[in-house]
């Protein structure tokens, strides 16, 4: 059904126009109660033995959602309908801005990949603080909130940019995730230097302390794929020594490889930030990376071309206690969550791990 769609409208619509036309259509489905009700029953079942404690949270399943679909946080209810389970939001900035020039999202179709440059296109921290205040939510679904530099300011004045972000949604972050690995903000991320990654994560765990003093919101930094193998085990131990949450890895990638069915090379060769299949192998390697350095002392996140419960159980497997996809959600549509979901339980079913908090790492644990 949804493979019809894409090829009869989506893929035949410029990609943002076709994002902004399908959330529109979720965020109105969500809004009428009976609706909202069989569909998520439908697409967001419950799986006892996906049940997942993680950064403090209890989530009903470790599948969600990645950061920007839903950069402005306007339609978490209907992507909770969906069966995401957690969905992080933004990423937000300081400040409100428009993001790059259009067109700055194409579609590497029969390589199932994305390229982006969009550039932290948002309302800015305060309009999605209020909007996250006003915020009465319908279903119980795990928020995220991205933060990360506003394109204008300059880099030297980064930290005060992140902190302004972090005293303002704070309040409202389930978690709260330091994203310095986006490609499409000039030196954002140079910002994964340790020498300046310690102090803007001092500075955003001290904003996040004081802006919620009842409640230690959990802290996590995004990292590339594209760091050496040397950085992301400083990253790692860095967020040790900080006593960070949590990592995520990872966002997308300015390296052009895995790809080679996508015929077009202007469409290959656009700026930006490659996103889906391409991005699998890459991911995953950082992860287990991640993961040998830092056992179970961290959270991990995986992500970066999950396209199906199996790459979702290979990132469990990796080390990951949570997992997040975006790409293969554009080209599988509305029962990609819940064929995850499905996946994942009949594979821990079936795996000799009691409990899926028993399988997070046990390959790297393993071959150890
Ligand atoms: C159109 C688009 C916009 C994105 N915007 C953000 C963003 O604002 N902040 C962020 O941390 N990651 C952003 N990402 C990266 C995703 O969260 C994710 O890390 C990346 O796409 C890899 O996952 P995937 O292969 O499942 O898409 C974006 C990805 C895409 C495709």
């Amino acid at each position: 059904m949804y493979r019809i769609l894409f090829t009869l409208l989506f893929s035949r619509m410029d990609p943002e126009e076709a994002h902004h036309l399908a959330f529109r259509w979720i965020r109105r489905v969500a809004r009428v109660p009976v609706l909202r009700t069989y569909v998520a029953a439908v697409l967001a079942p419950r799986y006892e033995e996906l049940r997942t404690e993680a950064l403090g949270l209890r989530l009903h399943s470790p599948f969600g959602l990645a950061a920007g679909f839903d950069k402005n946080a306007v339609g978490i209810d209907g992507l909770a309908m969906l069966g995401f389970d957690h969905v992080e939001i933004g990423t937000v900035t300081g400040e409100p801005q428009p993001g790059n020039p259009k067109k700055r999202l194409f579609r590497l179709v029969p390589d199932r990949a994305l390229i982006n440059r969009m550039g932290f296109n948002n309302d800015g921290s305060l309009a999605v603080a209020a909007r996250l205040a006003s915020r009465e939510p319908v279903f119980r679904t795990v928020v995220g909130v991205n933060i990360g530099k506003t394109k204008v300011v300059p880099e030297s004045e980064a930290a005060a940019d992140y902190v302004k972000s972090a005293e303002r949604l704070a309040p409202h972050a389930d978690y709260l995730v330091v994203n310095v690995s986006s490609p499409n903000t000039p030196g954002l991320r140079s910002l994964q230097a340790v020498d300046q990654l310690r102090p803007l994560l001092t500075a955003v765990r001290e904003a996040a302390d004081r802006a919620v003093p009842a409640r230690r919101v959990p802290l996590l930094v995004k990292i590339a794929p594209d760091l050496a193998d040397e950085d992301i085990d400083a990253v790692a131990d860095l967020a040790v020594e900080l006593g960070l949450d949590g990592i995520i890895a990872t966002n997308t990638t300015i390296a052009r490889e895995g790809l080679g069915l996508t015929s077009d090379p202007a469409l290959v060769q656009e700026t930006g930030g490659l996103s889906g299949a391409p991005l699998k192998a890459r991911s995953l390697e950082v992860l287990r990376r991640l993961y040998a350095r830092v056992g179970d002392r961290i959270t991990l996140v995986g992500v970066g071309g999950v396209e199906n419960a199996e790459d979702a159980w290979q990132r469990i497997l990796a080390g990951a206690t949570l997992v997040q996809g975006y790409s293969a959600f554009i080209y599988q549509g509305p029962f990609w969550a819940r064929s995850v979901h499905k996946g994942l339980a009949a594979r821990l079913r079936t795996s000799p791990y009691a409990t899926l908090a028993d399988a997070v790492g046990a390959d790297v644990r393993i071959s150890a």
